[in-house]
């Protein structure tokens, strides 16, 4: 097993297990450092048959008393009416701040169940056991929560650092190809902002046999950000690298393009427009698009520079009229950049495939 303690500005500190088994022993982590109390466990209906016999077992065998929400799996799940049911839920549980809510899932889930401990009661501790890849790099990580409006994906939402993160890297075993490639996107991203080791495990290694590592990886970059900018008003803005164009995408397919594939187009699309205006290298924007079809993913977007940026341009990172953007500069290195909206058009233009 491996541990990171993330510790946040405001003196909070967690930690991030990851590991082979952890389902089993997540209820006797979390007694350690929290007394018996109820337990809510949030689950989708993909991942409760699964594995909520399971978290129930572990919770309950170390003195929780536990409970369960179910919701249908997807993003129709962060929306305003399953928040609400959920936050009845837990009053209809008679849960307390001394109670606990538990997310099983993947980031829908992590987001949803965050979110909703972040308002109850005016806030309950919560602690994410991501059973994906995307959840267990990435989302579960930091304390983000949000839900979906009509106007835009995680438009309402809190920071709400959890409690805990458990990762059991067991449940990956029974993920599909399209969410281990969904996960790997976001990996990758962490590769080309800061981890030239964890790009290349995707570049010419085994990713396969390399899970543990590359959740281990990502996981010790991304506490490194959050400590230094938990409320993403500096640094924390580069793990939005290739999501300005990813978020617009999403909403463009009806959510048909999973986020990962998404992240893996905008990706692709700061990478071609940085080649093309002088910041990165040919060579190394070469390397990031051969890397992301090798695992799998998508590096052309259906969707116009204008559309992708018409729906960007609501989307809640544009403050005022400007938006920042992030550029790759190497692998490994990326930099953060203030452009006005009306300029994002002729950005993603530039970061359109070349015609053949
Ligand atoms: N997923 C990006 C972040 O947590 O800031």
């Amino acid at each position: 097993m491996h541990k990171t303690i993330l510790t946040t500005p405001d003196g909070a500190s967690y930690p991030i297990l990851t590991g082979s088994g952890l389902l089993n022993t997540a209820g006797a982590e979390i007694a350690a450092i929290k007394a018996p109390c109820r337990v809510m466990i949030v689950s989708d209906k993909n991942v409760a048959p699964l594995y909520m016999e399971q978290a129930k077992k572990s919770f309950a065998g170390a003195g929780f008393t536990v409970s369960e929400f179910v919701v249908n799996p997807g993003e129709e799940s962060k929306s305003i009416a399953v928040f609400g049911a959920l936050l009845e839920a837990f009053c209809e549980a008679h849960m307390t701040r001394a109670d606990l809510a538990v997310a099983l899932g993947g980031g829908v889930i992590g987001d949803l169940t965050g979110f909703a401990a972040g308002c109850y009661l005016r806030g309950i501790p919560f602690v994410q056991l991501p059973t994906t890849l995307l959840a267990a790099v990435d989302a579960s990580v930091g304390g983000k929560t949000a839900v979906n409006l009509d106007h835009g994906k995680n438009l309402a939402g809190v920071f709400h650092q959890p409690l805990a993160v458990i990762c059991d890297t067991d449940t990956l075993q029974t993920l599909s190809q399209h969410e281990i490639h969904d996960g790997s996107a976001e990996a990758i991203k962490h590769g080309i902002l800061d981890d030239t080791a964890l790009f290349e495990i995707y570049e010419h290694g085994d990713p396969e046999s390399s899970y543990e590592e590359i959740i281990v990886r990502s996981v010790i970059y991304k506490s490194k950000i959050v400590t230094e900018d938990p409320n993403e008003k500096g640094v924390r803005k580069l793990l939005n690298l290739g999501h300005t164009a990813a978020h617009a995408i999403e909403r463009l397919s009806d959510f048909g393009i999973s986020h990962g594939h998404a992240v893996a187009i905008g990706t692709a699309i700061v990478t071609r427009a940085a080649v093309r205006r002088g910041l990165l290298a040919a060579d190394a924007g070469e390397r990031i698009l051969f890397t992301l079809r090798r695992a799998g993913l998508p590096v052309v977007s259906p969707f116009s520079p204008d559309d992708m940026a018409r729906i960007a341009a609501i989307d809640k990172k544009a403050a005022a009229s400007d938006i920042t953007v992030i550029l790759p500069e190497a692998i490994g290195r990326c930099r953060m950049e203030k452009i006005p909206i009306s300029a994002l058009s002729a950005l993603f233009a530039d970061g359109q495939e070349a015609p053949a």
